[in-house]
């Protein structure tokens, strides 16, 4: 992706954010000097990867297949960190879609927090890591559903869905952009996702202009 698109990106993002009344912590707002300067510990944000997140998963088309993301707070699995959860906020446009994968061992709320609908396709996974044809039970606000295999789950704002380890689940919105949040245990995106095609989690970066903010990935 190119830095100016990431940028436009960051920019639409907190404009989203904050017609739906949602708050960033104050470091969001730091330019990349700031980082440089700052005289604060900022060892848990950088050892966490929290922060700001834009990925194309590789697609060259943000828009057909991307996803923007804020890691609001997080552990990690090399021991620096107490915490055994995450917390996200994400994005996710109409059509936009987030492709198909699961977790090894990150189990998630997915929770659609406002404007339009999200849609989730759904499968099991067998044993070899494809989609399976049997069909899968989950919990959406709490109560049980089973559902056959490659069913679409539509959830409104208010609603929410667990995803349990290795279940395959692709996501995308209809009507509107919605606003989506993720209440997980710790997420580690470096060995943590499966992705059924191969396709990168970090997009490579075309620097032709400078950054407004850091994404976590830019810490390295
Ligand atoms: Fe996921």
């Amino acid at each position: 992706m190119k830095r100016s698109e990431i940028n436009a990106i960051q920019r639409e993002a907190k404009e989203f954010l904050a017609s739906h009344q949602f708050k960033l912590p104050p470091w969001a707002f730091w330019a990349p000097d700031d980082w440089k300067h700052t005289t604060e510990d900022v060892s848990e944000i950088l050892d966490c990867m929290l922060g700001w997140d834009v990925t194309d998963f590789g697609s060259g088309d943000f828009m057909k297949r991307g996803l923007f993301l804020f890691t609001i707070r997080n552990g990690n699995l090399c021991g620096t960190s107490k915490k055994s959860y995450a917390e996200k906020i994400m994005i996710v446009r109409v059509d936009q879609e987030t492709p198909m994968h699961f977790h090894r061992l990150k189990m998630e709320d997915i929770i659609n927090r406002g404007g339009g609908e999200l849609c989730l396709q759904l499968y099991a996974s067998t044993e070899d890591e494809k989609l399976s044809d049997r069909s899968l039970t989950v919990s959406i606000d709490g109560i049980s559903r089973t559902i056959p295999a490659g069913t679409t789950v539509r959830l409104k704002p208010g609603e929410s869905i667990c995803l349990e380890p290795y279940v395959y689940h692709r996501f995308w919105a209809e009507g509107s952009t919605a606003l989506v949040g993720e209440v997980s245990l710790v997420n580690d995106d470096s060995t943590d996702n499966r992705f059924l095609e191969d396709i990168g989690r970090f997009p490579a970066i075309d620097e032709d202009e400078p950054a407004l903010h850091l994404l976590a990935a830019d810490y390295r």
